[in-house]
């Protein structure tokens, strides 16, 4: 839970455990992979954004999911990944 390396302004923890993985999760993954132009470990250019997965957030219900910093980020599909990270640029 505590990284070892410099991770950027923004931390995304995306929960690949079963019942995120059976909702999307790595799908969901690739997709942020793909908008970030990172890849799993690594942190965008402006030091904005890391992506990493993680185990089960406890947020299963809501599935898939992921934790930005402290914020919980629940039932995602790509129109809302597509806002979450359009509104965390713009706060910048
Ligand atoms: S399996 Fe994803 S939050 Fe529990």
């Amino acid at each position: 839970m505590f990284p070892k390396e410099p991770v950027g302004k923004y931390l995304i923890q995306v929960c690949h455990n079963i019942s995120c993985a059976l909702l999307g999760a790595d799908s969901l993954i690739g997709y942020l992979e793909e908008k970030l132009g990172i890849k799993k470990g690594e942190t965008t250019e402006d030091d904005m954004f890391t992506l990493i997965s993680v185990e089960c957030l406890g947020g299963c219900t809501a599935a898939p999911m992921m934790q930005i910093n402290d914020k919980f980020y629940e039932n995602l599909t790509r129109e809302k990944v597509d806002k979450i990270l359009e509104d965390l640029r713009n706060k910048a």
